[in-house]
């Protein structure tokens, strides 16, 4: 097992290892006494781990409940959300009970936010069972859930009590999942550590896939220590995400978000070549790593639809929109460029 330590506003331990989720109770006991844990998970998860995690609980003294809701992104929503605050309040938990996060980001993100916000704020501990959610919803304390107006629109900082990385989950994922969590490691190496880059470069990602977890985690990990809420130099971590976004909204989010990621990273890349900011061949190296993990480096929108749709992002701040730009694998830089000049600069990339 691999400890990494966070020190956010709540200093708290990401344990990464194979087989760690028959031992959850005893990792959680080490920061938390027996109290009632709820543990929250969509169907698949619940099916697959629901039980080991139970019982591993039970074992180390606590009392488990469990909240499973259906699978997919469609379910972080307002609703589930209210169903799950109803739960807690129901299952009697206190401000020193515990809520646990079983899945995936969208897992993750949902049970963070009623954890953040039930009875002001209770503990939560994260268990990733995807390799997004490993190499990155998992860690950082971004909590949140989807309005009908858009993606993670509502939400908190909550740092979690702990998270547990079984990396023997991610074995039950599919490919096309596991995929986009690869685009995501592949995002985190770009930022801040070429080795993990030059790891990834083989395509062999479900065989390194500890190694790569604990690279992309010490990258995303250091960035939260600098910056938790994002007034700086967290936001290099949206390397992708601006031009990401955008197709994923062209695409009515029929494109994935790991291909998506990975299609914005290309983009900015060839900018930031075109720009004279990165050293040649920086985006050629992007587009084979991206290819050899299966992973989508075009797309067939116009520049135009790309700088509208980038310019309804969230992100974006008054006339101008901070483009996250490579300088050479393992630096990046926040470029700042006017609304009304982007679809140029997409263009003549
Ligand atoms: N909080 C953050 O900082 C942050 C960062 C990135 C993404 N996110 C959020 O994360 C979400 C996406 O996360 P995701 O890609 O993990 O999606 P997800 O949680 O929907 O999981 C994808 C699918 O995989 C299934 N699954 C989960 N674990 C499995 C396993 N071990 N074996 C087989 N199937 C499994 C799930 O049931 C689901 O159908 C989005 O909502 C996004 O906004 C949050
Ligand atoms: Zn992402």
């Amino acid at each position: 097992m691999t400890t990494i330590t966070v020190n956010a506003s709540r200093k708290y331990n990401i344990n990464i290892g194979d087989g760690l989720l028959a031992n959850c109770g005893e990792l959680i006991l080490k920061v938390k006494k027996p109290c009632i844990a709820a543990v929250v998970a969509d169907d698949v998860t619940d099916a697959l781990y629901g039980k080991t995690v139970k019982k591993s609980l039970e074992n180390s003294g606590f009392t488990v409940v469990s909240f499973v809701f259906q699978n997919g992104e469609r379910s972080k929503n307002l609703e589930t959300y209210s169903s799950l605050l109803g739960f807690l309040a129901d299952s009697g938990l206190t401000r020193t009970d515990l809520a646990v996060a079983l899945g995936g980001g969208v897992v993750g993100d949902l049970t963070g936010f009623a954890a953040a916000t039930y009875l002001r704020g209770i503990d939560f501990v994260q268990i990733p069972t995807t390799l997004l959610a490993a190499v990155d919803s998992s860690v950082g304390g971004k909590t949140g859930i989807d309005l009908p107006q858009g993606k993670n629109q509502v939400g908190a900082f909550h740092q979690p009590l702990a998270v547990i990385c079984d990396t023997s989950t991610l074995d039950t994922l599919h490919d096309n999942i596991f995929a986009d969590g690869v685009s995501e490691a592949i995002k985190s190496g770009i930022i801040g550590d070429k080795g993990l880059f030059e790891l990834l470069e083989s395509g062999e990602a479900r065989a390194k896939k500890g190694k790569i977890i604990e690279a992309s985690v010490r990258v995303k990990a250091a960035i939260v220590e600098e910056d938790e809420k994002e007034s700086g130099v967290r936001a290099l971590l949206n390397l992708g995400h601006t031009f990401g976004h955008a197709v994923e909204l062209l695409s009515e989010f029929s494109v994935s978000h790991g291909s998506a990621v990975a299609i914005g990273m290309v983009i900015a890349a060839e900018i930031a070549e075109k720009l004279g900011i990165a050293e040649r061949p920086v985006a050629g190296r992007i587009k084979n790593v991206l290819e050899a993990n299966g992973l989508p480096t075009e797309c067939s929108y116009t520049a135009a639809q790309i700088a509208n749709a980038a310019m309804s992002d969230k992100k974006r701040s008054g006339g101008t929109i901070n483009l996250i730009l490579p300088k050479k694998i393992g630096e990046c830089v926040i470029y700042k460029v006017k609304t009304a000049e982007l679809k140029y600069i997409i263009g003549e990339r």
